[in-house]
C-alpha cells in the first residue's frame, strides 16, 4: 500500500467513506495512487491502511513480469472474502483493479474474480470518480486511451496529504513508451509517449515544495525521451525542464528516472555537470551485456554504446554512480551472453542493480521466440548474477567510510533519536538528529554500514533549510570500478 495518509475530512458532507490503495510494481504506480487518492479525497474518501474496514478498495497492479499479475488474484481472493464478510453486515465494499493488468486484462479481470467491480486503465483515472457511481448498477470496465489530459482532470493533493507523504516527492513527467523491447509489456499497458507541458510541471513541483518537499524525482517510463511543450511554445527537452525546476526556491534535489540509453543527448550530460542539485546517481537500465541479446531484445544499442554513455556522464559528473536493470535467460542466451553481462558489472561498478529472470509475457515478441531458457538455468544464473551485484553494492558502500554527505533527513529512524536520511546515492542514512531536523540536509560523515544502510554522525549543526538548488550537493570523490 502507499504511506499516504490524507487527514481531509469528507467534504461531501456525510461520514467520509474510506479507501485502501495498494499498489505493485514501479514508482509511477506510487505517483498514480496518491493521485487517485487526492482525486478520491474531492468525493469524500478518506485513505485506510487495512482493506478490512474500507469501502472501496483498489489494487493498483503491475503487468511487467508473470508473478507480478498473477499476485493479484491471490490478493482478490483475500479481499472477496472481506467483501462477502462486509455484506453480511449490511455494508458495500467495492473493489476495483487498476494499473497495468487492468489495462492488459480488462473484462477478463472480471470474468476471473467476478467480486471485482470496476477495472480502470493507467489512462482513465480521472474518470474515477464517474465509473464508481457508475458500478453499482453493474461492472465497469474503462480501458481507453483518453484523447484528453487526464492530469487537467485530476484533483491536485491538499497542503496536508503532500506534508503527510514526506519531505520526497515524485512527480510524472512523461508517460508511455514507443521503444518495444520485444521482453516487455509496457508500450501495451501505458501507451505510446506522452510528455506533459513544462508549466504544469513546474506548477505542480511549486505546490510540492510550498509544502515542504525538498526532493522531486522525475518519473517517467523513458523520462529522458521527455520532448514537453515548454512556455516559449517550443518542444523542452528533459534537461532544459530540469534546468528551469532548480530554480524552484527551496527545492534543493532533483532526480530523474527511468531512463533509456539511447535517450541520453547532450543537454543531459551538460545538465549533470552544471546542475548542483541533479543528484549524482543514476538509473541507466542494461538489461544485457551481450550484444547478441541486446540486438534480440530491440534494445537498439550495443554494449559499447551503453559504456559511453557511462563514460561521458562521468566525464560530466566525476561523482557520479549508476545503478541497472538486468534480465537473465532472455530466449537464446548463452553461458557466453551470460558471461558478457557478468563481465559488463564487474566493469561498471554499479552502486546497486536490479536482476530478474525472464518472464514471457502474453502479447510480446519474445514469448514467441524459440529457445526459451529452462526455469533452473535461469535460477542460477539469477543467483550468479546477484551475488555479484551485491558485492559491487557492498564495495561501493565500504567506500563511503569516512566520506562526508549532504544527508537529506526524511524520516523517524528504528530507534529512538535517529532519523533516517538520503544520501546522495539513494542509500539510507541512520543519523542521531531531532525530529524538528526532517526536511534538512545536513553534512554526515560516515562512520559504519550495515546490509540496507550507512551510519554517521552529522558534523555540525548548521542549518541548510534554506539552502536552495544551487549549492553543491557534498559528495566525496568515490573511485569507480570494481
Ligand atoms: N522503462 C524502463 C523499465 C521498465 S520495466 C526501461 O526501459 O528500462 C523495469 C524492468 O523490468 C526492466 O528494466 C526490465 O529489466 C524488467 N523487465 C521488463 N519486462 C520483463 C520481463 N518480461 N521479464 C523479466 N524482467 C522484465
Ligand atoms: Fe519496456 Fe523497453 Fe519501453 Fe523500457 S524501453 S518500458 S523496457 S519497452
Ligand atoms: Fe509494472 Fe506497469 Fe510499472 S507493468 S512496472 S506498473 S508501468
Amino acid at each position: 500500500m502507499t504511506d499516504t495518509k490524507s487527514s481531509k475530512a469528507a467534504s461531501s458532507g456525510d461520514t467520509p467513506r474510506r479507501v485502501f490503495i495498494k499498489s505493485f510494481g514501479c514508482q509511477m504506480n506510487v505517483y498514480d495512487a496518491q493521485r487517485m487518492a487526492d482525486a478520491l479525497s474531492a468525493e469524500g474518501y478518506v485513505e485506510t491502511a487495512t482493506p478490512d474496514d474500507a469501502d472501496l478498495v483498489l489494487l493498483n497492479t503491475c503487468n511487467i513480469r508473470e508473478k507480478a499479475a498473477e499476485k493479484v488474484y491471490s490478493d482478490l481472493g483475500r479481499i472477496r472474502v472481506l467483501k462477502d464478510a462486509a455484506a453480511r453486515e449490511g455494508r458495500r465494499m467495492t473493489i476495483g483493479v487498476t494499473g497495468c493488468v487492468a489495462q492488459a486484462e480488462g473484462a477478463e479481470i472480471v470474468a476471473r474474480a467476478p467480486a471485482v467491480d470496476l477495472v480502470v486503465g493507467p489512462q482513465s483515472y480521472h474518470r474515477l470518480p464517474s465509473i464508481l457511481k457508475q458500478s453499482a448498477k453493474g461492472a465497469v470496465i474503462d480501458t481507453e486511451f483518453a484523447t484528453e489530459d487526464k492530469f487537467d482532470f485530476l484533483a491536485p493533493p491538499s497542503r496536508a496529504a503532500t506534508r503527510a507523504r514526506g519531505v520526497t516527492a515524485f512527480v510524472t513527467v512523461q508517460e508511455g513508451c514507443d521503444k518495444f523491447c520485444t521482453f516487455c509489456v509496457v508500450p501495451y499497458t501505458r501507451g505510446a509517449e506522452v510528455s506533459r507541458p513544462v508549466a504544469k510541471i513546474v506548477a505542480e513541483v511549486e505546490r510540492l515544495v510550498d509544502a515542504g518537499v525538498r526532493e522531486v524525482s522525475l518519473i517517467g517510463q523513458n523520462v529522458n525521451a521527455y520532448h514537453g511543450e515548454g512556455p516559449d511554445g517550443r518542444t523542452w527537452s528533459l534537461a532544459r525542464l530540469l534546468a528551469r525546476l532548480s530554480e524552484v526556491s527551496g527545492l534543493a534535489r532533483l532526480r530523474y528516472t527511468t531512463s533509456h540509453p539511447n535517450d541520453m543527448d547532450d543537454d543531459l550530460y551538460a545538465a549533470h555537470r552544471d546542475l548542483p542539485a541533479l543528484m549524482p546517481f543514476l538509473h541507466l537500465p542494461v538489461q544485457s551485456g551481450s550484444d547478441r541479446m541486446l540486438s534480440a531484445m530491440n534494445r537498439r544499442h550495443t554494449r559499447a554504446d551503453y559504456l559511453r554513455a557511462v563514460e561521458r556522464l562521468k566525464t560530466a559528473q566525476p561523482d557520479i554512480a549508476f545503478s541497472s536493470d538486468f534480465i537473465v535467460g532472455f530466449p537464446g542466451e548463452t553461458d557466453a551472453d551470460f558471461q558478457a553481462t557478468l563481465d559488463l558489472v564487474a566493469e561498471v561498478g554499479f552502486a546497486a542493480a536490479y536482476s530478474f529472470k525472464y518472464s514471457p509475457r502474453p502479447g510480446t515478441p519474445a514469448a514467441d521466440m524459440d529457445e526459451q531458457v529452462p526455469e533452473d538455468l535461469k535460477s542460477a544464473r539469477l543467483a550468479q548474477l546477484q551475488a555479484l551485484i551485491d558485492r559491487e553494492q557492498a564495495a561501493f558502500n565500504a567506500r563511503c567510510i569516512g566520506r562526508t554527505f549532504d544527508v537529506l533527513l526524511e524520516k523517524s529512524g528504528r530507534h529512538p533519536g535517529q532519523i533516517t536520511g538520503r544520501s546522495p546515492y539513494l542509500q539510507p542514512v541512520q543519523v542521531m538528529a531531532d525530529t524538528s531536523d526532517i526536511g534538512r540536509i545536513v553534512a554526515v560523515r560516515i562512520e559504519d554500514v550495515r546490509v540496507y544502510s550507512l551510519l554517521g554522525s552529522r558534523l555540525a549543526a548548521q542549518d541548510q533549510q534554506n539552502e536552495s538548488a544551487a549549492s553543491a550537493p557534498r559528495v566525496a570523490a568515490i573511485a569507480h570500478g570494481a
